[in-house]
């Protein structure tokens, strides 16, 4: 098969944010070898998806999705399908077994290899790299930003897990914990500011175990003699070096683990009014005695101490967690454990799941997947309901405020509306003025929902 003359490659994310930030890589050592990216498959030669492993209804979205291609692959004989990201990790060349359509699996540290891979299949054989790094891949890559509003950007910060919860399969699909040179990560910020972008999120699967000691995987940091340990960059350091450096631009970062989240991170949030006043920190259960079977580090008091320390240093801090309902043995009673910890801190928001076993996980290996879908699915509703009456009660308290919202974008409901986010994460929609999209402005909040503040510019 010949090379074909026009290169434009359709790349479609799927899972979480750093799935998004890596298509943007992708997308510019693309560019490189001379692909433009288009937004619509049927004009493509090449089409990629970076898919998500973390549940099976992930991986079935994904199997789908590739059906969709089936009569436009059988028509245009030069096209490649390829997959990237966490299922070609997991499933490496047997991928190409179930899937006869895709010709491509590239895991989430090989993508400079993609131009070296694709040659392979413009002669018609089937590529695979899934070869996992020690190091951070990508600091010297500048990304092409993709369906971006020239507002908010993604800039990864660290890549890979060492966490090993026992339901969870990002350990295996993106390997060890590895985090980027500070200076690399600056550039970049820099690199925005410059554009015109005015919120960065700083993206890890654990931001607050940064740690930038020179490279390599985190674990080799105790390696290193004593003098080299000290001048070590942990992420408060990060944090507040970029905060200080960029004083236009907004700071958010995800996701925080609570283990790892000590007072000095939180202190530097207080400091700086360019850091969001929010933090993601996941808890998953409130039962100590299921924390311990998801292998998660810390108990119910721990999490319950450090809601304590951030809610009495950053005074109406945004909250938000992620929730798993029916792990391994889970009773009624944990079940309790988790609405009554959600009582007590009253998240502004959650994501919610329910357990979804994946292959090869100590869970999986180890434990019994025991709790009845329908019970699962019971446990899941309830902790929506009761998320959903946080959500409310929390967005009313903004009623009659005043609050900074940087404009994202027009509403989608009515274009003569903008939305933005206040510094605590919440949705803000208001009608427009005289303001353009990357402002600041102050509105003041009219009435809400369970999602979304409605105001007008003050
Ligand atoms: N540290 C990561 C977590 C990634 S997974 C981050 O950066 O956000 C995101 C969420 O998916 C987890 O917090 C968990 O609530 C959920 N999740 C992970 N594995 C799951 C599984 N096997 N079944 C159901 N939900 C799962
Ligand atoms: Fe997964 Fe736990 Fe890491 S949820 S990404 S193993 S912190």
């Amino acid at each position: 098969m010949k090379q074909s003359i026009k290169k434009n490659v359709f790349i479609q994310s799927y899972g979480c944010q750093m799935n998004f930030s890596d298509s943007e890589i992708v997308a510019s050592i693309l560019k490189d070898d001379g692909y433009k990216t288009t937004s619509d498959y049927t004009n493509a030669n090449l089409i990629l998806l970076n898919t998500c492993s973390i549940r099976e209804k992930a991986e079935e979205t994904v199997r789908k999705r590739i059906k969709d291609f089936k009569k436009i692959k059988n028509k245009k004989s030069d096209l490649i399908i390829g997959i990237l990201g966490c299922m070609a990790e997991r499933l490496k060349s047997k991928f190409l077994e179930e899937e006869k359509l895709v010709d491509l699996v590239v895991g989430p540290d090989a993508y400079k290899d993609l131009p070296k891979l694709l040659k392979e299949t413009y002669d018609g054989r089937k590529a695979v790299n899934v070869i996992l790094s020690k190091e951070e891949t990508y600091a010297d890559i500048n990304p092409v930003r993709l369906n971006s509003n020239g507002v908010t950007a993604f800039v990864s910060i660290m890549r890979g897990c060492d966490n090993m919860c026992s339901f969870c399969v990002v350990p295996f699909t993106r390997g060890r914990e590895r985090s980027r040179d500070p200076n690399s990560i600056m550039k970049e910020i820099d690199n925005l500011n410059r554009l015109g972008y005015k919120e960065v999120t700083l993206l890890g699967q654990n931001v607050d175990s940064y740690l930038w000691f020179g490279g390599g995987p985190k674990k080799d940091f105790l390696k290193l003699p004593i003098n080299q340990m000290k001048s070590k960059i942990t992420f408060a350091n990060l944090l507040e070096n970029i905060a200080i450096r960029n004083p236009e631009v907004r700071i958010r970062f995800s996701t925080s683990n609570p283990q790892d989240m000590q007072d000095d991170v939180i202190n530097v949030i207080a400091k700086y009014k360019n850091i969001c006043k929010y933090i993601h920190l996941p808890v998953q259960s409130g039962s100590t005695k299921i924390l311990k079977l998801m292998n998660r580090g810390h108990t119910r008091e721990w999490y319950l101490e450090r809601i304590k320390s951030i809610k009495k240093i950053i005074p109406n801090c945004g909250l938000s967690s992620d929730f798993i309902t029916g792990f391994c043995d889970e009773t009624e009673s944990d079940h309790l454990d988790t609405l009554s910890l959600m009582e007590s801190v009253k998240y502004n928001f959650s994501y919610m799941f329910f357990y979804s076993e994946r292959p090869n996980t100590y869970a999986q290996r180890k434990l019994i997947d025991n709790v009845p879908l329908d019970i699962k699915k019971k446990r899941l509703q309830e902790i929506i309901d009761l998320q959903q009456k946080h959500s409310l009660i929390n967005n009313q308290k903004f009623i009659g405020t005043t609050q900074e919202v940087l404009i994202e974008g027009i509403s989608k409901k009515s274009n003569k509306k903008f939305f933005g986010r206040t510094t605590q994460n919440t949705v803000v929609v208001f009608k427009k003025k005289n303001e353009k999209i990357g402002d600041y402005t102050n509105v003041k909040i009219n009435e809400c929902t369970s999602a979304t503040l409605i105001g007008e510019i003050k």
